[in-house]
């Protein structure tokens, strides 16, 4: 078989067969595919697609291009939830303690931010002590002590999406809706929970920029996840704003606590409840209207809060901080954005935004940038809010003074102010199971 042939039959639109799509994912896995087959290959299937044959051939090969998480001998029911990233997105700390103060077993890895988006790793980071790379003995252990454990993403799961995503990055061949499903499913399967939520985003600052994509991708992970016997569904959920008031690491925990202590911003409670709801649907604690009362339940008792207190204690983290998120300290340098104009905000690009708080220090412009744990935006408005001439849009907040300029004119343009109030957009569009699209 050569890499040759396969590059052409996808580049004449055809579908490789199950022993070519196996031998190019262990070839190159090993090293005998080079990245520039392996970069052309990738072009020709985000101009060609592939038939959904192909793309849970494609996830299969890569879930057994390494190990897999057994949790086969951690009692109950295993969940995980999935996010295909956004700005201000911190449900992970919100819905994966709900659903282990309901009695559900959460196992989950996390990744890293780079570019515009956060990741949950960074965001627990950001709390003194904690550690979000845990050895796989130490995990499970967290696991079995308090039902509830984020770590960083092994190197040893589905090393072929590790990379693939890598090459994807660099060749603009991120954005194919097979190659997004085969990379964020081979690594759900391999991490071996029986249950799997889905939080696709759509809008600006996402892979998925409408509806209908957001459904297709949606889609083709829940048949993937369904084919391979996992309890699965998908919510398409809005991110033409950021989530919530606060984008940054230590920011985000402290709204996070926030929400879990019943006080959070509409929209991230709301997000974070339909989320943790269908992950108890999913393991059966009940009816949907059942499961949305004991998501908002737990939340109200302080249940859930009590867990991820628990399992930052278990991973090292000081758990004081999570009780009182203000001890993760403010960063040393501020600079207030002000409304050029009176009227209302009728656009708030999440990318963009994500770009300024990223510029300010709170993610990675390279896979080695360092993060400042502290810096990030707070939003004093939001998409429809009416805001008058030089009133507070935003804070930006860093360690390194020398950032805010840049991030300020990032953030201007991202925003703006219009004389008519914005069409209100819906926060959940829509929920994708295996019966179909709601
Ligand atoms: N997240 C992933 O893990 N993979 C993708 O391809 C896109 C988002």
């Amino acid at each position: 078989m050569r890499m040759y042939d396969i590059i052409i039959k996808k580049r004449g639109g055809g579908a490789l067969s199950e022993e070519e799509l196996r031998w190019m994912i262990t070839r190159y896995t090993e090293g005998d595919i080079p990245d520039y087959q392996m970069s052309a290959f990738l072009m020709a299937v985000y101009f060609q697609g592939m038939t959904d044959e192909e793309t849970a051939i494609l996830t299969d090969a890569m879930a057994r291009s390494g190990e897999s998480l057994d949790l086969s001998g951690i009692p109950g029911v295993k969940v995980d939830k999935h996010s295909t990233g956004g700005v201000g997105d911190k449900t992970t700390l919100i819905v994966t303690p709900i659903v282990a103060a309901c009695g559900c077993t959460v196992a989950k890895m996390s990744g890293r931010g780079l570019g515009h988006t956060g990741g949950t790793v960074d965001k627990l980071e950001s709390i003194p002590g904690m550690c979000a790379s845990l050895s796989r003995d130490k995990f499970l252990d967290v696991v079995r002590r308090t039902g509830i454990a984020v770590t960083g993403q092994s190197p040893d799961l589905a090393p072929a999406d590790k990379k693939l995503y890598a090459l994807r990055d660099v060749t603009a061949t991120v954005d194919s809706i097979p190659l997004i499903a085969a990379s964020i499913m081979s690594k759900k399967l391999v991490a071996g929970s029986d249950c799997i939520v889905l939080d696709v985003k759509t809008g600006s600052g996402t892979f998925m920029k409408t509806v209908e994509d957001s459904v297709c991708l949606a889609e083709k992970m829940v048949a993937i996840g369904v084919h391979n016997g996992k309890k699965i569904a998908a919510l398409i959920t809005n991110m033409d704003i950021p989530l919530g008031y606060q984008i940054g690491n230590a920011l985000e925990v402290e709204e996070a606590v926030r929400t879990l202590r019943g006080q959070g911003p509409d929209d991230l409670t709301e997000v974070s409840l339909a989320l943790a709801a269908q992950l108890l649907f999913l393991a059966e604690k009940g009816d949907m209207d059942d499961c949305r009362k004991l998501a908002r339940d737990t939340l109200d008792s302080g249940a859930a809060l009590e867990k991820l207190v628990a399992m930052v204690e278990a991973q090292g983290g000081d758990g004081t901080c999570v009780r009182h998120p203000e001890k993760l300290g403010r960063a040393p340098f501020a600079m207030e954005v002000k409304a050029e104009t009176g009227g209302y905000i009728t656009k708030m690009d999440s990318a963009g935004i994500g770009i300024a708080a990223m510029l300010l220090g709170a993610g990675r412009e390279t896979k080695e940038s360092e993060i400042d744990p502290l810096a990030g935006i707070i939003l004093s408005k939001k998409t429809g809010d009416s805001v008058k001439k030089g009133e507070t849009v935003a804070t930006l907040l860093t360690s390194d003074e020398a950032r805010l300029d840049a991030a300020k004119e990032r953030f201007l343009e991202s925003v703006a102010i219009g004389q008519a109030a914005p069409e209100k957009k819906p926060l959940i569009y829509a929920r994708v199971t295996e019966r179909g699209v709601e």
